[in-house]
């Protein structure tokens, strides 16, 4: 039976207005923390960061809004499977094909954090190479990319944007706990700080060793789908989490000189507005109902990510700008969370100056 085509947005009356009032708000963020880094002089990302910092005439050398800290960026290989239900068979869904991808890992914070700290929105973006069709964003229907944003909880605390933006946003200003009450009501407050007080402190060994998911829909041709990366890779017996500040990017490096890293990517299909709801992303899309279909493989190659072309691809990655947004219309994120996110990137991506799209050519020797 072919998946529901039921799901529906509901976009409420002056929500573009309040979505752009959030970007500013996530990029005045964004614009403090690299006033305060600046004046650090040695910034994190180390050489290209400098020489960026150099070339402004305002002196500061932004990094990301959130996902601030890169802890490795790599070269991939996104291959569809030929196992797909033909309902399944859309855009570079349609046929078996491997296509080139570059995948950044990141923190979620929005400063460079110790990797010991436990963190939920720990993530990893894929950006899967020379994908064809008219891509979404004004501006970039030619670009040959189509980006897959995860995080390591399957859904959020924050409902929307109305959530999420006050809680990031205010959360260590002066009286910032008073000025969310006032935002967001006693009642959804109090979930949502028992929500992050009791999320499981997982100790993380190892990037490859987690589950990644979008924790947000997007359309799937007619249909709307979460998608999710499952790993191949286990903790071996007695594994411990790292004792150093950057012990997940080290981790990750060694592993792949030594050989591949695989993770199975898949999507849940809609079922209903309360199981698996498009405007609500505090709601998890269970597995027991809305089942994981596989539909591509992720390989991190083998690689040397501390060579010197290793280390320039890096570079290249923190530059790239990684956004759901930047995808084919067939793939069109959905809910107020992710239109709340078209804003917010696009605000984030100018302030940094990013790279433009690349199309897998690039090379790094
Ligand atoms: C389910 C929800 C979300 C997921 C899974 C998610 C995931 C991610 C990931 C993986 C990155 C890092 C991208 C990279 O490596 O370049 C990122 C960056 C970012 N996120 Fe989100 N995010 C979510 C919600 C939001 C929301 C609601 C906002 C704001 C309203 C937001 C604002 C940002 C910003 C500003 C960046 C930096 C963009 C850049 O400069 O490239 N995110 N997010």
């Amino acid at each position: 039976m072919n998946p529901s085509t039921n799901w529906a947005e509901i976009i409420n009356e002056g929500e573009a207005e309040k979505l752009e009032k959030y970007a500013e708000a996530i990029h005045a963020i964004q614009k403090k923390n690299a006033e305060k880094s600046s004046a650090g002089a040695q910034l994190p990302f180390k050489d290209w960061v400098n020489t960026r910092l150099a070339s402004r005439p305002d002196g500061l050398a932004p990094g990301r809004a959130l996902h601030h800290k890169g802890l490795l960026g790599v070269k991939a290989e996104f291959t569809v499977l030929d196992t797909l239900p033909d309902y399944a068979k859309v855009g570079i869904f349609a046929a078996p094909k491997t296509y080139q991808a570059y995948v950044r890992f990141s923190n979620g914070g929005a400063t460079s954090d110790d990797d010991r700290r436990p963190d939920q929105q720990r993530a990893i973006a894929v950006k899967v190479l020379q994908v064809p069709g008219k891509k979404i964003i004004p501006g970039l229907e030619n670009a040959p990319t189509q980006d897959f944003l995860m995080i390591r909880d399957p859904s959020l605390p924050f409902k929307n944007a109305d959530e999420f933006v006050p809680f990031i946003t205010l959360i260590s200003a002066p009286m910032g706990l008073f000025r969310i009450l006032f935002k967001v009501g006693l009642f959804r407050m109090l979930a949502i700080i028992k929500r992050v007080k009791s999320a499981p402190k997982i100790p993380m060994v190892s990037l490859a060793t987690i589950k990644y998911f979008s924790a947000s829909p997007i359309k799937f041709g007619p249909y709307a789908v979460h998608y999710a990366l499952k790993p191949r890779s286990v903790d071996g017996p007695g594994a411990q989490p790292g004792q150093t500040p950057n012990y997940l990017g080290e981790e990750l490096s060694g592993r792949l000189k030594n050989g591949t890293v695989i993770y199975d990517f898949g999507v849940q299909f809609f079922i209903d507005e309360n199981r698996t709801p498009i405007e609500d992303a505090s709601v998890e899309w269970k597995e027991d109902m809305a089942t994981f279909i596989a539909l591509a493989r992720l390989t991190l190659t083998r690689q040397d990510t501390d060579s010197d072309p290793g280390r320039n691809l890096y570079e290249f990655i923190e530059n790239l700008s990684f956004d759901p947004w930047h995808a084919p219309e067939e793939f069109r994120p959905l809910g107020n969370m992710m239109r709340a996110r078209r804003v917010a990137y696009k605000a984030s991506v100018k302030e940094r100056q990013a790279l433009p799209e690349p199309d897998g050519t690039e090379k790094f020797e």
